[in-house]
């Protein structure tokens, strides 16, 4: 088997993580959710005090961003849970509050800098499966397999809400999920550093009418084909 490092790019809700999840599980690599660096840099900036009326105070995360540690540990179900100086967050991370912030916070150059370092720290001896927005163009622009997922933003709204429901999680409406998913779309693909964008050399998949299992099959012939 070649040891090689796999790049999952697209949109929020898009089934990307389940792709990358599951294929780490067949092939034996690691799998990095990098959208959870975000999203915990988020929290500690909601815990903290940071964010005031949709702005972030840039000058005081930008003297504490060091001293910020994530870190992924698997836990007792065989999942990954992210950690924030060592506490475990992983439920915080998923709630709307973190999810309605993320997207400003992701924006900002020094964070993505710090972000992006600590990624391809991870795998620089290769054997990485991550997902994101920027992996195939700024992370791994070198990935051996680069995918980028979109789907329909009302399918994405849908996925998300009724992940929400399943989770007992009852405070937002269908219309908020979609307004959410919509504003992160437009954040996500206008910002200056790392945009969301599809690499040239990245294969397109639209997961719109596609169940998770299938999606996730076609990233693991794509993978088989690879190493063939
Ligand atoms: O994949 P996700 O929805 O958990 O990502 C959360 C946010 O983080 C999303 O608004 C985009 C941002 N993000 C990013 O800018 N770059 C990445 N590599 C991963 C996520």
């Amino acid at each position: 088997m070649k040891k090689i490092n796999v790049a999952v790019d697209g949109t929020s809700s898009s089934g990307k993580s389940c792709m990358a999840r599951t294929l780490a599980e067949y092939s034996g690599l690691t799998y990095i959710d990098s959208g959870a660096m975000y999203r915990a840099i988020t929290l500690f900036c909601l815990n903290n005090g940071l964010i005031h009326d949709g702005k972030v105070d840039e000058d005081t995360l930008s003297k504490q961003i060091n001293d910020i540690s994530i870190s992924f540990k698997k836990n007792d179900k065989g999942l990954q849970d992210t950690y924030l100086n060592d506490v475990n967050v992983e439920k915080d991370i998923r709630g709307l509050r973190v999810s309605d912030n993320v997207s400003i916070v992701a924006a900002i150059p020094f964070v993505r800098h710090a972000m992006v370092a600590q990624q391809q720290a991870m795998g620089k001896e290769r054997g990485v499966v991550m997902d994101g927005r920027d992996i195939g163009t700024t992370v791994f622009p070198d990935a051996e397999i680069k995918v980028f997922v979109t789907c329909s933003a009302h399918e994405r709204a849908m996925r998300r809400f009724r992940e929400l429901q399943a989770k007992g999680d009852t405070s937002a409406t269908f219309e908020q999920v979609l307004a959410n998913v919509q504003m992160r779309d437009k954040i996500d693909s206008t910002r200056k550093e790392s945009p969301l964008r599809k690499a040239d050399d990245a294969i397109e998949l639209d997961s719109t009418h596609l169940q998770l299992h299938e999606q996730s099959q076609w990233l693991i012939n794509l993978y088989d084909n690879y190493q063939e």
